[in-house]
């Protein structure tokens, strides 16, 4: 990797206030769901802090808010940051008054998206954030594909940008999934919407042994197939573009032997429908297919014990309600005992991580588990994302 850390420098940050943009997009109805996110940048905000800098005014923004919604502050975070660090950490309401604030060694802005400025990528807006940092560190990879102020227009005000910790793992590891996987290399994909996932699918099928797929656009892919899908999900904007993959790539790509599928719509879960196991490709009229069977399981899994690496992007199912859960969840418990056998398993995107929470796995039992979800998309797909590419190079 050929970006500056914060590591190559640390003489740098000494008695100098840093202004460290972080995702911390977690919050929710004034609450933090996951604290993944929050925990992955702890070592960056220790490094900064070791390093004897004066102040680390940690920078996020969280949702899309509309003006100032209260339940999306961040507020919340202070706390269990100074839970974490041991520290006390200060918060700015407004970051357009006032002088960067005395005292703490840690603070914490307001959500940045409480101003238009943020997402409009305004130079002013970035200007009167570079108040709050002598030296810029940009450990957000997961808005990195966002052309937004604190990770885009910021980049003229400082003479070097610094990557933090996190942002140099995950381009480490998501480098290595995309220019130099291990072999045989496995792609596993879920998820509900084709469309979203169409470069990756094209940029990874290149490198892949075999692509593996289940969730929502299995279905969209067995149509094309001429199989009957019943009242399943498809993506229909994108049928023609899914047969000309398959007859590119028809060797490598493997898709559900069997469904469990629900009589009604699951708008509620376990309310309003039956669950039915469906064996075979096709699924009947009035049937609604929500996982991928056991038959699929076992025949992924029997693919999955080839590979040397995976990389597994998007649930197999709906996995948000227990009758459709069992596809994500048994695979989800398969792929974790891979690291123990040296074998890499790199986990992408923002609800195969929620899975994985739901089930009570540690993260650390996979490789790497990226905290990017469309950023770790576009980067794979091979495209120049914004917030990494004004981070300054290494030198030689
Ligand atoms: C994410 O969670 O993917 C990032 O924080 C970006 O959020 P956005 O899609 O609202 O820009």
């Amino acid at each position: 990797m050929n970006l500056l850390t914060v590591k190559d420098e640390p003489e740098v940050f000494k008695g100098k206030s840093v202004l460290l943009r972080v995702d911390y997009n977690v919050v929710k109805g004034g609450k933090i769901g996951d604290t993944y996110r929050i925990d992955r940048t702890l070592p960056t905000v220790e490094f900064l802090l070791n390093a004897g800098t004066k102040r680390v005014v940690i920078a996020s923004h969280s949702g899309r808010p509309k003006g100032r919604e209260r339940s999306l502050s961040l507020k919340p975070v202070v706390k269990y940051l100074k839970k974490k660090l041991g520290e006390d950490v200060g918060f700015v309401e407004d970051v357009l008054e006032g002088d960067p604030p005395e005292g703490p060694r840690v603070v914490l802005l307001e959500n940045l998206r409480f101003w238009e400025g943020e997402k409009e990528d305004d130079p002013e807006f970035a200007r009167a954030l570079s108040r709050f940092g002598e030296e810029y560190v940009n450990d957000a990879f997961g808005v990195s594909h966002r052309r937004n102020a604190s990770v885009h227009a910021i980049a003229q005000y400082y003479g070097k940008r610094y990557a933090g910790l996190l942002m140099a793992e995950e381009v480490d590891a998501l480098t290595n999934v995309r220019d130099n996987p291990e072999r045989p290399f496995y792609v596993l994909f879920g998820g509900a919407k084709v469309e979203d996932k169409i470069p990756v699918l094209e940029a990874l099928v290149e490198k892949a042994d075999r692509l593996l797929i289940g969730g929502a656009m299995a279905y969209t892919f067995l149509k094309v197939k001429g199989h009957s899908v019943g009242s399943s999900i498809v993506d229909e904007g994108h049928l023609s573009w899914a047969k000309e993959f398959l007859e590119k790539n028809g060797d490598k790509v493997v898709l559900p032997k069997d469904h469990v599928c629900a009589t009604a719509p699951a708008k509620e879960c376990g309310k309003g429908y039956e669950v039915r196991d469906v064996e075979g490709e096709d699924i009947p009229e009035g049937f609604i297919g929500y996982d991928i069977g056991w038959e699929t399981v076992k025949s992924y899994r029997e693919e999955l014990k080839k590979a040397e690496m995976v990389f597994w992007n998007g649930p197999l199912g709906y996995y948000e309600c227990e009758d459709f859960e069992c596809g994500t969840k048994l695979l989800a418990i398969f792929l974790s005992a891979f690291k123990e056998d040296g074998k890499k398993v790199v986990v992408g995107g923002g609800d195969t991580v929620a899975a994985i929470s739901r089930f009570h796995i540690p993260y650390e039992d996979y490789h790497f588990v990226s905290t990017g979800g469309g950023a770790a998309l576009e980067f794979l797909a091979g495209e120049s994302l914004p917030g990494i590419e004004i981070i300054t190079k290494k030198e030689g």
